[in-house]
C-alpha cells in the first residue's frame, strides 16, 4: 500500500507512515461503527444489585491498572445502567463464555423485564462485595467500586476499583467481531 510520511509524527528518530487514504472527515458515526468492528472484543454483561438491581451486555470493557487495581466500562448515557451504576457505586462484570451467546443478546435486549425479574432467566449468584449478580458460567467476575467517571459523548467512562475478581476453569471464550458473536478456545 502507497505510504506518505505523517505530517504529525513526533521527532521519534525514525519515520512514522500514514495511509494515503485519509480518513472522510467529518467522522460519519457509521464509519467509526464500521472501522471499531474490525476490533475484536470480548462480551461483558454488567452488573448492579440492591434496589437498583440491573444487568446489560457490554463489550466496552478494559483492563486500566493493576496496582492500583483498575477497570473501566463504557456506558450508553441514555441506558438503564447509567443510572444504576451512578446511584449505587458498584457494579460487578461476568466476562462471557463461549457458550453464553444467549445470555448477551438477552442482557442487549430491551424488551426484557426490569429490575430483579430479569435475573430468572439465568443462573447466577449475589456477589459478595457488591450483591451485584454474578452470572453463573461466565469465565470470569469482577466486582467493583465506582471511584471516577468521565464524560465520553454520549457514553460515560466509569472507572472502577476491583474490590475482588477470580475466575472459573472454562477456556472457552465469546467474542464480538465483525458485528457478530465468536466463539474463541483460549487454550
Ligand atoms: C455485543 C454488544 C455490546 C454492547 N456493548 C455496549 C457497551 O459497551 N456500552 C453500552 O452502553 N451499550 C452496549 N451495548 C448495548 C446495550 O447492551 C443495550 O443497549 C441494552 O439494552 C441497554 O440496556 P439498558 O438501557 O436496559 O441498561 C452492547 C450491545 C451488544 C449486543
Amino acid at each position: 500500500m502507497p505510504r506518505r510520511r505523517c505530517s504529525l509524527a513526533p521527532d521519534w528518530g525514525h519515520d512514522v507512515y500514514e495511509p494515503v487514504t485519509d480518513p472522510v472527515l467529518p467522522m460519519a458515526e457509521t464509519s467509526l461503527r464500521d472501522a471499531m468492528s474490525r476490533f475484536a472484543t470480548g462480551i461483558t454483561v454488567l452488573t448492579v444489585g440492591g434496589e437498583q438491581t440491573h444487568g446489560m451486555t457490554a463489550n466496552a470493557f478494559s483492563s486500566v491498572s493493576l496496582d492500583p487495581p483498575l477497570v473501566l466500562c463504557c456506558v450508553s448515557r441514555t441506558a438503564v445502567m447509567h443510572d444504576a451504576i451512578t446511584n449505587t457505586k458498584r457494579f460487578a462484570v461476568s466476562i462471557m463464555g463461549a457458550e453464553q451467546e444467549p445470555t448477551a443478546r438477552y442482557f442487549a435486549d430491551r424488551r426484557r423485564p426490569r429490575g430483579a425479574a430479569q435475573f430468572e432467566a439465568v443462573d447466577w449468584l449475589p456477589g459478595p462485595r457488591t450483591g451485584a449478580p454474578l452470572l453463573s458460567g461466565a469465565l470470569a467476575w469482577v466486582e467493583c467500586e465506582l471511584t471516577q467517571w468521565y464524560e465520553g459523548g454520549d457514553h460515560s467512562i466509569f472507572l472502577g476499583q476491583v474490590l475482588s475478581c477470580s475466575r472459573s476453569e472454562g477456556t472457552r471464550a465469546l467474542l464480538f467481531y465483525g458485528s457478530q458473536f465468536h466463539q474463541v478456545d483460549t487454550r
